[in-house]
C-alpha cells in the first residue's frame, strides 16, 4: 500500500475521528445528495459513513497513488496482470456487448471466440427449452443438474435463484457441489434419469469433488437408462480443458469452452452460466451481460468521485485499515438474493485473502475482510444485535429494490421500511437521554442505549432484473479489484487452496489402504485410526 498516500488518509481520519455520523448530518443538510452517486441502474448512498470531503479526497489520493487508472486499463486491455499464473484477466471481455469490440491476448482478438461460444450456448439452451434437444428415450428435458464447485457453482446457483421470476418454471435446476454423497443422492431423488441434463462445470476438469460427483451421476444415469450411449444426450461439459473432458467420456462437441483468462469466481458470464441460460433463456442472459457491461463501462470511464466500485472499495479500505474492522456484512433485502452473500464470499475472500504483496513480501496491514451476510429481514432477528450493540465494528452494505416481483398486501413496504430503518438506527443510534425521555428505568438505560455511528452503504435499484443483477455483480467484482490494487496484492490467483487439496489426497490413501502409512502428526494419525476403527478397517 502506498505509505505516503495512506498517511494522508490517516491524517484526515484523525482530524475527523471524533465527529460522529450524526454530527456530520447535523453540520450539512445537503449531505445525502453530496454522498449519493448512480450508475447502471444502481444508486449508492454512502452518506451514512464516517467520511467528510477531506477523508474522501485522501482516499481518492490513495487510489491515484496506487496507479489505479493504469491498472484498470491493464485489466481491460488483456495485459497479463495475473502474474503468478502468467494470465490475462478478462472477464470483462465475456460481457463486452459492443459488436465492434476487439480485445487482444497475445496478439489474438478473443472476441470472435467469445461471441461464437455465446451463440453455441444460445442454440443449445433454446434447443433444450423448446424440446428439440431431448433425452435418450425421446423425452423432453425437465431437470438440469449443474455439477461444479466454487466458481463453477456459486455464480450459477446465486443467479438461478435471483432470476427465478425470469425462469422457465417447467425446467427445474439443481446444483450439486459437495463431495458429500448426500448432496448428489438427495438431488437424484428429485429427478428422473430420462428427463435430466447433467452439466459438468469445471474450469480445470480435474477438481476432485466435481469429478467424483460427475462419475457417480454418469454411473447412475447409465444404470437407469441401460446404455452408455445415453451419456451423449444427457451430459455436457463446461471447461477450458478439452483433453480431460474427452477423457471423462463427454464428446467435445458437447463441450462449451472458455479460457484461462477467466477466473473461476468471475466465470458466471462465460459458458459456466449455461444452466442459467437454459433456465432464463438466451435473451435474459444477454440482458444480464448488458448489465455487467454497463457497470464495466462506468468503472472504466467515470471519475473516481462518481465511480461506484471505486467508492465502495475505498470505504472498505477506510474501515479495514483505518478503523481495524475485520469483517464486512452484505445484507440484501430481497429473498431472491439469498445466495448473493455466499457468492460474494468466494469472489472477495478467494481474491483478496492474501498476506503477501506483489513483491512477495509479508504485508504489514490488513487485506481482504471476512465477508458474510444473510437476507433481510431474517438477519435482523439473528445477528443484527451484534452489529448494533456489539464491540466489533461491522460496516454493512444494504441492498434493496423499489419494486417487488411478488406484490402481496403491504409486504414490500414493510420489508423496505425495515431496510431504511436499519441504516437509520445504525447511523444515529439512541442516546441515554432519549431512553430516559421514553420512560426507561435508569438501571436499564445502559442496555437500551444505541451508540450509533455504525457505517452503512445503501444500494438501491428499481427492480431486480437480469440487467440490475449483472451490474451488481460487476460492481462487487471491480470493488474487489480496486482493493487488490491498493493493497498491492494479486487478486486473481488462489494458491491458498492448494495445500489442503494435496494433503487430502495423502489422507485419502491412509483412510482406504490396507496398511496405512500414517506419517502425519499425532493428532491426525489418531483421528484417522479412530475413523478406520469405526468402519472396521
Ligand atoms: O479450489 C478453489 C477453486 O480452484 C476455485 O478457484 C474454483 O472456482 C473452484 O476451485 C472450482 O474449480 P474448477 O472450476 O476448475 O472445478
Amino acid at each position: 500500500m502506498n505509505a505516503e498516500a495512506w498517511k494522508k488518509v490517516e491524517e484526515a481520519v484523525a482530524a475527523s475521528r471524533n465527529t460522529t455520523i450524526k454530527q456530520l448530518f447535523e453540520h450539512d443538510p445537503d449531505r445525502a445528495r453530496k454522498y449519493t452517486i448512480s450508475a447502471a441502474g444502481w444508486t449508492l448512498d454512502y452518506s451514512k459513513n464516517r467520511v467528510n470531503a477531506a477523508v474522501m479526497k485522501a482516499l481518492r489520493g490513495l487510489a491515484e497513488a496506487s496507479g489505479l487508472k493504469d491498472e484498470i486499463e491493464r485489466m481491460f486491455t488483456g495485459e497479463k496482470i495475473n502474474r503468478t499464473e502468467n494470465r490475462a484477466v478478462l472477464h470483462t471481455a465475456l460481457r463486452n456487448v459492443d459488436p465492434e469490440a476487439k480485445v487482444f491476448v497475445d496478439g489474438k482478438d478473443v472476441m470472435p471466440d467469445v461471441r461464437a461460444t455465446l451463440s453455441k450456448m444460445g442454440e443449445f439452451a433454446d434447443a433444450v427449452r423448446k424440446g428439440v434437444h431431448r433425452g435418450f428415450t425421446g423425452k423432453r428435458i425437465k431437470y438440469v443438474v449443474n455439477i461444479g464447485i466454487g466458481g463453477s457453482d456459486l455464480g450459477p446457483v446465486m443467479a438461478n435463484i435471483a432470476l427465478t421470476p425470469f425462469g422457465k418454471r417447467s425446467i427445474k435446476c439443481f446444483f450439486v457441489s459437495n463431495v458429500d454423497s448426500t448432496h448428489l443422492a438427495e438431488t437424484l431423488r428429485e429427478v428422473k434419469a430420462d428427463q435430466t441434463l447433467f452439466i459438468v462445470a469445471s474450469k480445470t476438469f480435474t477438481t476432485q469433488e466435481t469429478m467424483t460427483n460427475a462419475l457417480s451421476a454418469r454411473e447412475w444415469l447409465v444404470g437407469r437408462l441401460g446404455s452408455e450411449a445415453a451419456v451423449a444426450k444427457h451430459f455436457v461439459a463446461l471447461s477450458t480443458n478439452a483433453a480431460e473432458v474427452a477423457k471423462f467420456g463427454i464428446d467435445v462437441e458437447n463441450m462449451f469452452g472458455f479460457w484461462d483468462w477467466v477466473g473461476g469466481r468471475y466465470s458466471l458470464p462465460s459458458a459456466i452460466g449455461l444452466s442459467l441460460m437454459i433456465f432464463v433463456g438466451p435473451r435474459n442472459f444477454a440482458r444480464l451481460l448488458k448489465g455487467y457491461w454497463k457497470m464495466d463501462r462506468h468503472f472504466r470511464t467515470a471519475a473516481f468521485e462518481k465511480n461506484l466500485p471505486v467508492t465502495l472499495a475505498l470505504l472498505g479500505i477506510l474501515y479495514s485499515n483505518g478503523y481495524g474492522a475485520e469483517s464486512y456484512a452484505v445484507l440484501p433485502y430481497d429473498q431472491y438474493l439469498s445466495r448473493f452473500p455466499a457468492y460474494l464470499q468466494q469472489m472477495d475472500m478467494e481474491s483478496n485473502g492474501k498476506c503477501v504483496d506483489r513483491d512477495g513480501r509479508r504485508v504489514n496491514y490488513s487485506t481482504g475482510p471476512v465477508e458474510w451476510g444473510e437476507p433481510g429481514t431474517n438477519g435482523q432477528h439473528s445477528f443484527y444485535q451484534l452489529i448494533h450493540q456489539g464491540t466489533h465494528l461491522i460496516p454493512c452494505d444494504f441492498i434493496g429494490f423499489a419494486r417487488t416481483h411478488n406484490p402481496i398486501g403491504d409486504h414490500h413496504d414493510k420489508l423496505m421500511a425495515n431496510f431504511f430503518a436499519q441504516t437509520e438506527a445504525l447511523a444515529f443510534g439512541k442516546t441515554a437521554d432519549e431512553c430516559r425521555a421514553e420512560g426507561d428505568p435508569e438501571e436499564l438505560v445502559p442496555f437500551k442505549t444505541f451508540e450509533g455511528n455504525r457505517p452503512t452503504n445503501t444500494l438501491l435499484a428499481e427492480e431486480l432484473t437480469p440487467e440490475t443483477l449483472g451490474a451488481l455483480v460487476a460492481l462487487y467484482e471491480h470493488k474487489v479489484f480496486v482493493q487488490g490494487v491498493i493493497w498491492n496484492i494479486y487478486s486473481f490467483d488462489q494458491w491458498g487452496v492448494q495445500l489442503g487439496k494435496v494433503l487430502a489426497k495423502n489422507v485419502l490413501k491412509d483412510l482406504t489402504a490396507e496398511k496405512p502409512e500414517l506419517r502425519h502428526d499425532s493428532s491426525t494419525n489418531a483421528l484417522i485410526a479412530r475413523y478406520r476403527k469405526a468402519l472396521g478397517r
